[in-house]
């Protein structure tokens, strides 16, 4: 792995997609047990989500549906703050167990708000799915109950997040590269 260069900013190779998936198999090994019978709805947050929403949902192997959402915009290399509202979400959730998947929590914005939404709809259980959980960034009680890589406060991109629209596409995980890095 080496360095890539997205909008003239350097990332340097953090997570390789090896390491990813190993994450990722734990996350599911462990809601295969947690969940079993309770047949979740599998909520995954659109876009940053979807490399993982696809390897967790290939791993778990319970009874399960999975729909896709969207929330709010990101810009820039810090959490805007401003977030809109659910949608796209068509199916009856009341009562039901429902597995928020997520690619990154970082300040818990989102995901409090996409908890609050949720709870106002009359889910009984609501657990989060994330790819990776930055608990030093975090300012939120809600519990992030299956976190696969928990990372120090660093704007990474790859696997799904992006860096101002680029980057998703990356296979492996990468952070900004400070040091090296002309701003
Ligand atoms: P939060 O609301 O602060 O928890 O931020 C959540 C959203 O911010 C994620 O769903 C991402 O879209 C974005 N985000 C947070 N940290 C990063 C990062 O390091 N790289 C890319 N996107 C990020
Ligand atoms: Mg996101």
């Amino acid at each position: 792995m080496s360095s890539v260069v997205i909008h003239g900013h350097t990332f340097k190779p953090k997570i390789s997609s090896s390491e990813i998936q190993k994450a990722v198999a734990e996350v599911a090994k462990q809601i295969n047990k947690d969940l079993k019978g309770k047949q979740p709805l599998f909520l995954a947050v659109l876009n940053g989500s979807f490399m993982f929403a696809a390897d967790l949902m290939k791993k778990v192997n319970i009874e399960c549906e999975i729909s896709f959402v969207k929330v709010a915009s990101y810009e820039g290399t810090s959490s805007s703050g401003k977030i809109k509202q659910l949608i796209g979400l068509n199916e009856d959730i009341k009562g039901r167990t429902v597995v928020i998947v997520e690619d990154i929590v970082d300040t818990g914005n989102t995901i409090e708000n996409v908890w609050e939404q949720l709870k106002a709809l009359g889910v009984a259980d609501i657990r989060i799915a994330t790819l990776l959980f930055k608990p030093n960034a975090y300012t939120k009680t809600v519990p992030i109950e299956y976190a696969a890589i928990v990372i120090p406060n660093d704007f990474i991109v790859g696997y799904g997040l992006d860096y101002k629209g680029l980057g998703r596409n990356l296979e492996d995980i990468y952070v900004l590269d400070y040091e090296n890095d002309k701003k």
